[in-house]
């Protein structure tokens, strides 16, 4: 492959998908104790959580912008939270798109850490190369959806009033990722967030074709750790809507949900 081509690839690529698929990949090698072997062994990898490394089970606690203390471990396999932890906040990315916005300014008290602010900031980064990354999360709406891509709006994955993540059971949470399923709208339609955009088969901003290839094992850590999440709102709702496209925003180029500390409009970075 000549450089030139690869320059080329490079620049074509999404910054943000490629960072997505190659993080999906080490996932998928590193994490994953069974070796890749195609869909026969993504049905028969490990369902128990004996192989799942500690160290994967620690970090995905020490980086879960919801503390441990305020997950609800009831009845779930503490290591399979752990490690649906890490997929999520170190891998999957699932909150770059799910918790809108995402981050707060510095000083902002809502947030998780308000000294350390928002990572995009334009100031250049601050980050270090050996410890955990300093970000103000914005927990009160962590994993609420809300975020717009064209007309579509990601959805709340947090538990509903069912306790499951968007109603979802594990077995529906795994149809999903795998085949992109659109089963919320399937099966509570009048839920207006599935008519903001155009009704398409299958789920078109979720990156489930790259998910579609996370072992079972890993799939059901993701649902674990969804299911012990507090419940939350979003800070833009089906009301508001999406820029250009629907409810309050149809007609601006911007968001439309009152600008409060914990839901700043424009989110940052501004
Ligand atoms: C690139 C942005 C993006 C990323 C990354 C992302 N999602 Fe989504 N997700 C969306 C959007 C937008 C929708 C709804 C509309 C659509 O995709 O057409 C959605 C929908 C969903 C649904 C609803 C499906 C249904 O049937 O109701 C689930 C569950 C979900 N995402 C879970 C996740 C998880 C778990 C992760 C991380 C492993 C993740 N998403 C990562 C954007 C994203």
């Amino acid at each position: 492959m000549s450089a030139t081509f690869v320059s080329l690839r490079s620049r074509n690529l999404d910054a943000k998908c490629a960072r997505l698929f190659a993080l999906t990949i080490i996932a998928i090698f590193f994490v994953s104790k069974p070796v890749w072997g195609g869909p026969q062994s993504l049905a028969e990898s490990g369902t128990g959580s004996n192989a799942i490394s500690s160290s994967y089970v620690q970090q995905g606690f020490d980086i879960s912008p919801i503390p441990e203390s305020q997950l609800n471990l009831k009845g779930k396999n503490h290591d399979l939270v752990g490690l649906g932890s890490y997929l999520v906040n170190a891998a999957g990315d699932c909150s770059g798109c799910h918790t809108f916005p995402q981050f707060l300014p510095p000083g902002d008290s809502a947030g998780s850490n308000p000294s350390a602010g928002d990572p995009f900031r334009p100031t250049g980064s601050s980050q270090s190369t050996s410890a955990q990354l300093s970000a103000n999360f914005n927990v009160a709406h962590y994993l609420a959806g809300g975020q717009c891509f064209g007309p579509f709006m990601a959805r709340n994955i947090t538990p509903d009033s069912t306790g499951l993540p968007e109603g979802l059971t594990e077995s529906d949470f795994i149809t999903v990722m795998r085949t992109g399923e659109d089963i919320h709208c399937e099966k509570d339609t009048s839920d207006p967030i599935c008519s903001l955009g155009p009704h398409t088969p299958v789920l078109q901003v979720m990156p489930w074709p790259t998910y579609h290839s996370l072992t079972d094992r890993d799939l059901k850590a993701i649902y674990a750790y969804l299911s012990a999440l507090p419940h939350a709102d979003p800070c833009n709702t089906p009301a508001d809507g999406c820029p250009g496209f629907s409810g309050a925003a149809a007609e601006s180029t911007s968001y439309a949900y009152p600008n409060t500390n914990d839901c700043p409009n424009p989110a940052p970075p501004q």
